[in-house]
């Protein structure tokens, strides 16, 4: 108990846990290790539901990505494991913190799918914005903003006002906003929407150095050029995950090429 605790549990968790009996403690364990641990995990909007009972385990230093059709509950997902919006019901845990995380704040990152930067500041100043919010020491703001600034390729927009920048750059620079704290977990939702294919290159290559250092990922996507590099896969389909696993697994799994294909021999198995 005092272990979990010392190790960054928040008490609610552990004393769940713990007082489920042996396969509680197993899973409270697991979630202390696991940068994402998340179990039937649901969220209903009236008759919608939205996501339902989903378990998530996703290891640190993992590049997770999670694919599906528009309404299939991806975006739904992250924001309940960033803390933005309610359980309905089931737990998850992100570095072993119980959600919704009040503490450790910044060893996460969130880049949501709908702008969430301010558009009457320049790129800089929102990358500073954001570093000052989660207390990064100023000294080490400069270098990072800069490296960051040439991963989304706007080093020389820096001092641009946002609204004088197109829709992309925008984007580019809401996925800076999210890295800028140099996050042990980060949460990118559709980070390359609308980015054209050099720069995309780009990104992964960064995402690919952000895994080296051990930090975790996770990411939706639309591109199944993209899903491909991921570690795990997780395929998910009117609220439900309807398969996960490494993308050579999947493909294997369902006798496919192509992780399109999988998709949909997964989708045609489990039915409506
Ligand atoms: N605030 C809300 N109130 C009611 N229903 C909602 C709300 N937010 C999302 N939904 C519904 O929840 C379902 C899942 O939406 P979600 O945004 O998670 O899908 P998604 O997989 O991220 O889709 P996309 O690929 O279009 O981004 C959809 O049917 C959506 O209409
Ligand atoms: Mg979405």
């Amino acid at each position: 108990m005092i272990a979990l605790e010392s190790a960054g549990m928040d008490r609610s968790a552990s004393t769940v846990a713990l007082g489920g009996g042996g396969r509680s403690v197993k899973r409270t364990l697991e979630a202390e290790n696991d940068a994402i641990h998340a179990h039937r995990l649901r969220k209903v909007y009236d008759d919608l539901v939205a996501v339902d009972d989903i378990d998530l385990k996703i290891a640190k230093g993992q590049l997770y990505g999670m694919i599906g059709p528009n309404g299939s509950g991806k975006t739904t997902t992250i924001k309940m494991l960033v803390g933005l919006l309610r359980l309905t019901s089931g737990k998850a845990y992100v570095l072993g913190e119980k959600v919704p995380i009040s503490q450790n704040i910044s060893r996460i990152g969130y880049m949501p799918q709908e702008m969430a930067i301010y558009t009457d500041l320049t790129v800089r100043e929102n990358l500073q914005l954001f570093s000052e919010l989660y207390s990064i020491d100023p000294k080490k703001f400069e270098g990072r903003a800069d490296d960051l600034l040439k991963v989304i390729d706007l080093a020389d927009r820096k001092d641009s006002l946002v609204s004088e920048l197109s829709g992309s750059m925008r984007h580019r620079v809401s996925l800076a906003c999210a890295l800028v704290h140099d996050p042990e977990v980060v949460f990118l939702d559709e980070p390359t929407v609308g980015v054209d294919p050099e720069l995309r290159v780009g990104f992964w290559k960064y995402f690919a150095d952000l895994k080296e250092k051990g930090k975790t990922i996770v990411l939706t996507t639309h591109y199944m050029d993209e899903a491909v590099r991921c570690d795990t896969v997780g395929m998910m389909r009117a609220g439900r995950m309807i398969a996960e696993g490494s993308p050579k697994g999947l493909m294997e799994e369902s006798g496919t090429a192509d992780l399109e294909s999988a998709f949909l021999t997964f989708a045609k198995k489990v039915g409506s």
